[in-house]
């Protein structure tokens, strides 16, 4: 291997064990795709700003697609040699192209690249977790829905305590789980601004333009100060906080369906899918899955300490130290994203049994609490209906008996409010349908809270519908342009995300016309003039582009001369208006109501 990157002012090498005790390659690997994509963003940022030409940009920008198909098929070679993905891959791009190649790092330092790799790994990171999420709670919403008036004991301390709903217990969890996705969509709001042109610490005194690079990767906005941009990872403790109190819901229920698959409580079967057998035991079936989930919540709190730890006291801007950030978050994405799709399996094909439920709720006078509302809705002290429902239940269980075996007789004698209505009062569902109270057991509140977490849902799919988005941020206008000849539209093939087949156009520069930039944008990607410039709508949503919210006005074009792909088109071809591939953005609709409109 030749010289390292950074090796001009050394005359010795590092020792070999500090070649490998400095290397990061084996795990940063992963920030390989998020690496070229924001090399790519910044090379069009230099060569737009006339930082480098635009032949540099080309060749750059051709060997880094060349390296992210090397490393989609495996061809690519890592080497520990250069340290980490970064110097990995400008070696790479280097051997390339060259001298061109060698100005990929102009007005950039390893310190705002990597994190901008990182906050772009985290904010997909986020996403996944999130719509995992929402997975497991369409399970347990599933599962309610198909229990609806199933009833159990409910407990605190362990003890029965009163009766509820199962489809109420599991609510419960869609609670938590609603909350861990708010706690998601913070992370991935934390990793929302880009660090790209905050180079070393300090800025650069090349004439950027970092509100490009942060549009093109789709940021919501640029950090302000350059110290802060290299050394903030609030993001990432913020993702290994979320996950660590995720995994702790999930740990709770785990260790609550555990204890309920045992024969001592029964409710509960779990599915031979998620158990394991013993190799001495025949008989058993263990609930390893669950044990595990249980017991990953370990490394995800143990994750987040670590980074905090790392991250105290570290002075500003970049120190080395935080390269030990990426194993933390990639560990915890990895276990959270299998915590969740694991208990969404479970969740799913588990099984309750009416029977041990309802056995179990004549146990422990789990119903002792609608005894003293009763009396003192006769106009008894709490406190005193309390101590007579204490003593009524002393006396029950000293002679082993329970409410279903008391007489009415029996009970007037511990007090006269004592009604011949009380036995209705201790059956549990009358007991789970009086506490009708907003969040309550009872069906109707359940039923409310049921009806409510599909919109939750839909509402969680909705924003992740909008990742890369600022909500805040205002619509950019775009162009895109119709061509038709006889019978064909033509389509380019995208360079960039979102891939894939589109029709030309791009963003208006500022102060340009609209028709101005349609046949700039045409002229860029395909070569040909444009000669007749209609317009035909305007679309506009935020769902359009998963990059930016856009408007875009839409012409019909009428052009002369032969097409070449070139730009951002990677190729060109003319379609029939029945034959249309994949389409990115909402380009199908748009040529759909263009067949509709010339059928008028
Ligand atoms: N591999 C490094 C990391 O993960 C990249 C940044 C290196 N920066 C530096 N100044 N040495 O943090």
């Amino acid at each position: 291997m030749s010289d390292r990157l950074w090796g001009g002012r050394f005359s010795k090498k590092p020792s070999e064990i500090m070649k490998l005790f400095n290397a990061s390659i084996s795990y940063d690997k992963r920030l390989a795709h998020d690496d070229i994509d924001q090399s790519i963003a910044h090379v069009k940022m230099l060569s737009k700003c006339k930082i480098i030409s635009d032949a540099d940009k080309e060749k750059i920008i051709d060997g880094l697609m060349q390296i992210a198909d090397e490393i989609r098929s495996g061809k690519f070679s890592f080497s520990v040699d250069d340290e980490d993905i970064h110097m990995n891959i400008e070696r790479r791009l280097i051997e390339l192209k060259g001298d061109a190649a060698k100005k990929v790092h102009t007005a950039r330092s390893r310190n705002d690249q990597v994190a901008t790799d990182f906050r772009l790994f985290a904010k997909k990171a986020s996403i996944e977790v999130i719509k995992n999420i929402i997975g497991l709670q369409k399970a347990i919403v599933r599962l309610a829905e198909s229990n609806l008036s199933l009833m159990m004991p409910g407990f605190t301390h362990l003890q029965h305590a009163q009766p509820i709903l199962v489809s109420h217990w599991l609510m419960a969890y869609f609670e938590m789980l609603t909350r861990d996705a708010e706690q998601f969509f913070g992370s991935l709001k934390l990793a929302d601004s880009s660090p790209l042109g905050a180079c070393a610490l300090a800025g650069t005194s090349f004439p950027i333009d970092r509100n490009y690079t942060q549009r093109t990767l789709g940021f919501a906005a640029s950090s302000g100060n350059s110290i802060d941009a290299v050394s903030d990872r609030d993001f990432a403790i913020s993702f290994l906080y979320a996950s660590a109190v995720c995994s702790m819901h999930l740990s709770r229920l785990s260790e609550e369906l555990i204890l309920f698959s045992t024969s001592e409580f029964g409710f509960v079967r779990l599915s031979e899918e998620y158990s394991t057998g013993s190799s001495i035991m025949p008989q058993k079936r263990n609930p390893d899955a669950l044990e595990l989930i249980r017991g990953k919540t370990g490394r995800l709190y143990g994750n987040l300490v670590s980074l905090l730890v790392v991250m105290k006291a570290l002075p500003l801007a970049y120190d080395k130290d935080m390269q030990e950030d990426k194993e933390r978050f990639f560990d915890s994405f990895d276990t959270i994203h299998d915590l969740l799709q694991v208990m969404s399996g479970v969740v799913s094909s588990l099984s309750f049994d009416k029977q041990t439920f309802n056995l179990s709720l004549k146990k422990g006078f789990i119903t002792a609490t609608d005894l003293a509302d009763y009396l003192a809705k006769k106009g008894i002290p709490f406190r005193q209906a309390h101590k007579i429902t204490g003593e009524i239940v002393k006396y029950l269980e000293s002679s082993g008996r329970d409410f279903e075996t008391v007489s009415i007789a029996e009970l007037k004698k511990f007090s006269d409010a004592i009604d011949d209505d009380i036995k209705d009062y201790l059956l549990p569902e009358n007991s789970i349908n009086s506490r009708n109270s907003y969040g309550g057991t009872s069906s109707e509140q359940v039923g409310f809270q049921i009806k409510k977490a599909a919109e939750t849902i839909k509402e969680e799919e909705q924003r992740l519908k909008l990742p890369f988005l600022n909500y805040k941020r205002s619509p950019k206008p775009a162009v895109d342009a119709i061509v038709e000849r006889s019978g064909k539209i033509l389509l380019i093939k995208r360079k960039y995300e979102p891939y894939g087949w589109a029709l030309p156009g791009g963003f208006i520069e500022y102060g340009e016309s609209a028709e101005k930039a349609v046949a700039r944008e045409l002229k860029e990607e395909t070569g040909l003039d444009a000669i007749g410039i209609k317009q035909f709508h305007v679309y506009s949503s935020p769902q359009r582009d998963e990059r930016v919210h856009t408007i875009s006005i839409v012409f019909v074009v009428e052009t002369s001369g032969d097409a070449a792909a070139d730009d951002d088109a990677s190729e060109l071809k003319w379609f029939l208006e029945d034959d249309l591939p994949h389409l990115a953005f909402d380009h199908k609709k748009i040529l759909n109501d263009y067949r509709l409109t010339n059928k008028l």
